[in-house]
């Protein structure tokens, strides 16, 4: 298995690039089996959740080629209908094939996911929502089949803010018969992105970036040729990165206006951020940071996605800061690794409560989901003394060679073979 071995205590300089967005590109991926013929999308990151999603649209009779960066994917007549569990479990974004098969083909037989790492995660509301649009959902050996002759539009009140479920029922309404609407919308930047995507595909959806989407079902749709945008959560990785181990940092491409929670908190903390000239966003950090509390939130919120990473930086801050986390109910598990390099972190509930300690010291942790490993990627850059990051496959799942990237900026990273 790969590790990462870092050598703490580099400021970092120059520039590194984003790579376009690992939640976009998923949902993209899955909206090409809308649409007979072939779909292209360009700058798709090189990411085990891309290679895992590929392989599930083989397994559905999708034709997948790579050329350069680009995916071209095939889905003139798709014979499958079955996400199985093998898949699902590695990869829960496995669950947005379900509206698209169900709206296209009126069937989808999927794996129910189970818990994670992070939390119970159900989809509840993805079946809810479909039922509400007239399909037959039965449960049955772990697996949900869903069926409809066609779906019809409806009103949907989604009970909480869910970004792949949201994306599910927006695919599914864009082939229904007659209007839906969806309220309690997830707005999130790769929410809109897919409705962009579909809206070039021939949808008619309104609303993309606000809470009340309108969706006229249309009875076909053409493939994309689409980009995705760039990962605003890598983005916001590398401005804690500057803010945790001083230093300037350019992050070209990165669009500022995804991430205005992150940069008010990093500006609070006393990082400089700002707007670099349209390029990207550039960073100035100055340790020790102050300081400062987060509560995660859906978008425009704080990202839960970042929670991970800002704590990290909080570990080595000038105070007391509280960072709750409201989406999942089990996204502490960096909380043990964190303190075993000195941290000073206690977490109850969805609550922790970190003491800023004057130092951190490397030492063998272990990367338990995405962020986390993230996180202690990061707590790694600051330490004292060498630290090595087990189980990285958890990282490659969601960042391009990370590692590259930072040492590309004078980090000292190395990527070795346990
Ligand atoms: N939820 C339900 N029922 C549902 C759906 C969601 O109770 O039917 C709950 C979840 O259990 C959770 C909350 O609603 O407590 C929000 O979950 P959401 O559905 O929004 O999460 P997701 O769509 O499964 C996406 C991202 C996650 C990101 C979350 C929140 C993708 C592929 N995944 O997950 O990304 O954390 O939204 O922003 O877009 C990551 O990249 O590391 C990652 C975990």
């Amino acid at each position: 298995m790969d590790a990462l071995r870092i050598e703490g205590g580099y400021p970092l300089r120059g520039t590194a690039h984003v790579s376009p967005a690992k939640n976009a590109v998923l949902p993209l991926m899955a909206a090409a089996l809308l649409a007979p013929g072939e779909s292209r999308l360009s700058r798709v990151p090189n990411l085990a959740d891309v290679r895992t999603l590929s392989k599930l649209l083989g397994h559905l009779g999708a034709r997948i080629a790579r050329e350069g960066s680009s995916l071209r994917i095939d889905a003139a007549d798709p014979a499958g209908r079955e996400a199985p569990y093998d898949l699902v479990k590695t990869m829960r974004a496995s669950v947005l094939v379900l509206g698209p098969l169900v709206a296209r083909f009126g069937q989808a037989r999927v794996s129910l996911p189970g818990g994670c790492a992070i939390g119970a995660r159900p989809i509840n509301l993805h079946l809810k929502g479909l039922e509400a649009m007239g399909a037959e959902v039965r449960l049955e050996h772990g697996y949900v089949d869903v069926r409809a002759d066609r779906l019809q539009g409806a009103r949907l009140v989604l009970d909480l803010v869910t970004v792949t479920g949201t994306e599910n029922l927006v695919m599914a309404a864009a082939l229904a018969k007659g209007t839906t609407v969806i309220e309690n919308a997830a707005r999130e930047p790769e929410v809109v992105d897919l409705i962009e995507c579909l809206n070039s595909m021939g949808a008619r959806i309104q609303g993309a970036g606000t809470a009340f989407l309108e969706i006229q079902g249309v009875d076909a749709l053409r493939p994309y040729d689409y980009e995705p945008i760039p990962d605003r959560i890598e983005a916001g990785t590398l401005l804690v990165a500057a803010a945790l181990c001083g230093g300037e940092l350019k992050v070209e491409g990165a669009r500022i206006n995804h991430l205005d929670a992150l940069v008010q908190k990093l500006r609070e903390a006393g990082a400089e951020v700002e707007d670099d000239g349209g390029r990207g966003a550039w960073a100035r950090g100055r340790p020790p940071a102050r300081s400062v509390d987060a509560r995660t939130s859906p978008y425009p919120g704080f990202p839960t996605d970042m929670q991970a990473q800002f704590m990290a930086l909080m570990a080595l801050g000038r105070g007391l800061s509280v960072v709750t986390e409201t989406i999942f109910e089990n996204r502490f598990m960096h909380v043990s690794e964190l303190n075993r390099m000195g941290a000073d972190i206690q977490a109850e509930g969805a609550r922790a409560v970190v003491r800023g300690v004057r130092r951190l010291s490397g030492a063998r942790v272990m990367a338990t989901d995405l962020r986390a490993s993230a996180a202690l990627v990061l707590a790694g850059l600051a330490a004292e003394g060498t630290t090595v990051v087990s189980r990285v496959y958890h990282l490659d799942r969601g960042y391009e060679s990370l590692e590259t990237k930072l040492n590309g900026v004078g980090a000292k990273i190395e990527r070795i073979k346990e």
